[in-house]
């Protein structure tokens, strides 16, 4: 059924490994409109092309080089997006009239099944309203499109929690977007790719189209700082009280090991810590929008460290701070 309905052009969200996908038939050019108008998401923000077989690579790609070869060997299925030349015959929508496109080959086995069953490439943003933060659960896709769109295959929670690592093969390899594969595992197959991600603002940039800061945010303003992990909690005791002091509704995101001492009415979500910070990635989004739904103001948060998936979690709690970091030193 959700493969029928992605044949017949109509929009299905779908769990995949790193968030749930919005998706549609990547090959029909009005499909692919549609997804940008339950989104309500801007134009200039190109989409993932999902696919389940290297069959599916050669009908998107055209002058594949042989290291996205090695490196889908590596990474794939798994959560990794590669930039390659787009075939002519892809719509010009899918890339915002770009000459490229974005190819991914999830793991999920939700969404396995339904890529095997559409026969056909399918076209997915992150299945959240623009700026929202990603969605982890069928619960969260609801929440932000019912109504927009057509089904929702529920498959639990997403359990990297964090979008792909988004990477450039038509020139010299570089990263547009850390995520779900860590930099470090990416330079075990590519060694020189080049990894300064750059955001809009950052001395007016832009690298990936999309990539602007105003991402992931939730409603609430977020406030984030970075330093020595003591001097740091002991700040965000400090300013929760300020905060509350001046009629806020805080929340904070924290490990579960971090030593804190609140004030009874702050909310603090607890993200497990663990050395590679899965568990965070996992959590983050989630954390976020419940944060939102008890009605906070203000979310206090910490940098959590650059070790595993911390280069992307990192990228993400920056882009929902809007890129204002508080150094405590
Ligand atoms: O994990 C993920 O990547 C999820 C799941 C559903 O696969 N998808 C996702 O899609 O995060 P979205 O649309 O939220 O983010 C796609 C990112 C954007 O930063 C976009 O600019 C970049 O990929 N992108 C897509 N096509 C591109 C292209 N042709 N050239 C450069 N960047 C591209
Ligand atoms: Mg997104």
């Amino acid at each position: 059924m959700a493969a029928e309905l992605i044949r017949a052009g109509k929009l299905v969200a779908f769990p995949t490994e790193t968030v749930y996908g919005l998706g549609a038939d990547a090959m029909n050019a009005q499909a692919i409109r549609s997804i940008y108008q339950a989104k309500k998401r801007p134009s200039g923000d190109p989409i993932i092309a999902h696919i389940a077989s290297a069959t599916q690579l050669e009908q998107l790609a055209i002058s594949v080089p042989s290291l996205a070869y090695r490196v889908a060997d590596a990474f794939w299925p798994g959560p990794l997006t590669l930039i390659l030349s787009r075939a002519p015959s892809v719509p010009n929508e899918i890339a915002e009239g770009m000459a490229t496109v974005a190819v991914r080959m999830p793991a999920h086995p939700v969404a396995k099944k339904l890529l095997q069953a559409a026969e056909t490439p399918i076209g997915a943003p992150s299945a959240n309203r623009f700026t929202h933060p990603s969605a982890t659960t069928a619960n969260h896709v609801l929440e932000d499109l019912d109504g927009r769109i057509d089904l929702i295959l529920d498959g639990g929670p997403s359990t990297i929690g964090i979008e792909s690592t988004v990477i450039d093969l038509t020139t010299e390899p570089r990263v547009l977007r850390p995520g779900g594969i860590s930099l470090r595992e990416l330079k075990s197959v590519i060694p020189g790719i080049e990894t300064r991600v750059s955001f809009v603002g950052d001395q007016g940039v832009s690298v990936s189209p999309g990539q602007m800061l105003k991402h992931y945010s939730p409603k609430a303003l977020l406030i984030l700082f970075k330093g020595e992990r003591e001097r740091v909690l002991e700040r965000l005791v400090e300013e929760s009280s300020t905060a509350q002091s001046k009629g806020a509704k805080v929340g904070v995101l924290a490990l579960d090991t971090d030593a804190l001492d609140f004030p009874d009415a702050v909310h603090v979500e607890r993200l497990p810590d663990d050395a590679s910070l899965s568990g965070v990635s996992s959590a983050l989004f989630a954390s976020m929008r419940r944060l939102d739904a008890e009605g906070c103001d203000v979310i206090l948060a910490r940098d959590f460290g650059r070790a595993g998936l911390g280069e992307a979690v990192w990228d993400r709690l920056l882009r929902a701070a809007e890129g204002q970091v508080i150094n405590v030193d």
